[in-house]
């Protein structure tokens, strides 16, 4: 199988896909479908791969997985294994990290809008650092650490999120650097160099460095790199204004993963060199030491790790239109194709060695025209009862999944070395109404 899948995927005797061993099919009859598969190998070795190639070119730096790509306590408690730390936009997923047994200071708390209750959770917690947004979460720092004062050891450290104002190459909905995004503060217009000051009047707030994450799913590093000298050289201006050290840096995440055949993704090492490359050139230029290197893969990590398996259910074929086949799942579990127009290959996973035979559009079962998974791709004829399995599934799929039309959240099963295990179960009907009072 290609690069889209996960590692160790292949096919057995009878026309099956099998990824680790484990043949799909028999996942299905196991675990039910709608059924998100996750291979172990490939989560942990991509984990490795980002940490290996960052202790190579950068010594003493960090990765940080993003949990908004997919978290639960099977992959927190692998972060745990594999020495990598937790990027958390909310109190949930820090309480995920958390209660699987990570560390508070592998722990960090990102976000546009964080309450009350989330930067009390930081700081009783003690997270590793907090990256701050904008000016009235300072003030609400500031408010809280009078408040907690005996709750709290040690200062906080904290990052100020710089919006570097850069253009691109990828869906508006993840770009996050352009000059009008909801994230960070702007460089240009002194914003930035005003919370760069505010942050110092705050006593138990440590300003440790800068941060910004210009977008997601890119497959060349211009954006990082026209970021990273504009982020170095303000960090060089507030060293020289306001004696603020640049001992932290993190450009963030955005490594794009393949979806389709045609993709090509940068690996690790390369896309590492790339950003030390652009990290050095730029501290060399303004006298600065390297600071420690932090980045916040997530689609990276656990995209190419998890395939999605649909059941076929119908077939509409309108002549000279097109033929939809629908499946048990859609946009409730994946929400990328409804949402910013993602693109999925898919294959027949029980017939895999069939050639394809006609073009069809797959269609989710949820109550919208426009929740259809993948439009106009080539398979060997999908009839009801077939297995579709749709790859590089791992992010951004379950992590926005929603009940929408009261349907159940799928069952998530890990698989390795040819063995399956159910990390999350099936929603049931009792999980639906748990919640009303
Ligand atoms: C601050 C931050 N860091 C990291 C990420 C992870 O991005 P990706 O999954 O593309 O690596 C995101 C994604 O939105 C983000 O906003």
């Amino acid at each position: 199988m290609t690069s889209v899948w996960p590692q160790d995927t292949g096919r057995n005797a009878a026309g099956e896909v099998t990824i680790e061993g484990v043949s799909v099919a028999s996942i299905v009859q196991e675990y039910g479908s709608p059924v998100y598969v996750y291979s172990e190998t490939t989560l942990r070795t991509a984990m490795r791969a980002w940490k290996q190639a960052m202790s190579d070119r950068l010594p003493g730096s960090r990765v940080v997985y993003a949990g908004k790509a997919y978290l639960c306590t099977s992959v927190a408690t692998m972060l745990l294994e594999e020495g990598l730390g937790l990027d958390c936009v909310s109190d949930g997923e820090l309480f995920v990290g958390l209660n699987a047994g990570m560390k508070p200071e592998m722990l960090s708390l990102h976000g546009n809008n964080k309450g009350r209750n989330e930067l009390e959770l930081a700081l009783e917690a003690g997270i590793g650092k907090i990256i701050v947004d904008n000016f009235d979460e300072i003030d609400l720092l500031a408010e809280l650490i009078d408040e907690l004062n005996e709750e709290i050891s040690a200062p906080m450290t904290v990052l100020l999120r710089l919006n570097p104002g850069v253009d691109v190459h990828t869906h508006k909905k993840i770009s996050t650097g352009l000059a009008d995004s909801k994230f960070g503060l702007p460089i240009a217009d002194g914003q930035a160099e005003r919370a760069v000051i505010r942050l110092l009047q705050v006593p138990g707030l440590h300003l440790a460095g800068y941060h910004a994450h210009v977008g997601s799913q890119l497959f060349d590093a211009d954006a990082h790199t026209a970021a990273i000298a504009d982020m170095i050289g303000f960090a060089a201006e507030m060293k020289a204004k306001h004696g603020v050290d640049l001992e932290m840096f993190s450009p963030g995440g955005g490594f794009g993963i393949g979806y389709l055949d045609v993709d090509t993704p940068i690996d690790p090492a390369h896309w590492v060199g790339l950003l030390g490359d652009a990290i050095e050139a730029a501290c060399k230029l303004h006298g600065l030491p390297i600071p420690i290197v932090v980045i916040e893969p997530g689609r990276a990590i656990a995209g190419p790790a998890g395939v999605a398996l649909y059941t076929v259910g119908s077939r509409k074929e309108l002549p000279g239109i097109r033929t939809y086949v629908s499946v048990d799942g859609g946009m409730a579990d994946n929400i990328r194709p409804a949402l910013y127009d993602a693109s999925y290959t898919a294959v027949i996973a029980n017939r895999v060695a069939e050639e394809p035979l006609e073009t069809v559009t797959i269609a989710g079962k949820y109550c919208e025209s426009g929740d259809l998974l993948i439009e106009n791709i080539d398979l060997p004829s999908p009839q009801p009862g077939d297995l579709l399995a749709v790859p590089a599934a791992g992010a951004y799929c379950l992590a926005m999944a929603s009940n929408y039309n009261m349907s159940l959240k799928p069952a998530v099963v890990m698989v390795h070395r040819g063995e399956s295990r159910l990390i999350r179960r099936r929603e049931s009907f009792a999980d639906l109404i748990r919640l009303d009072v």
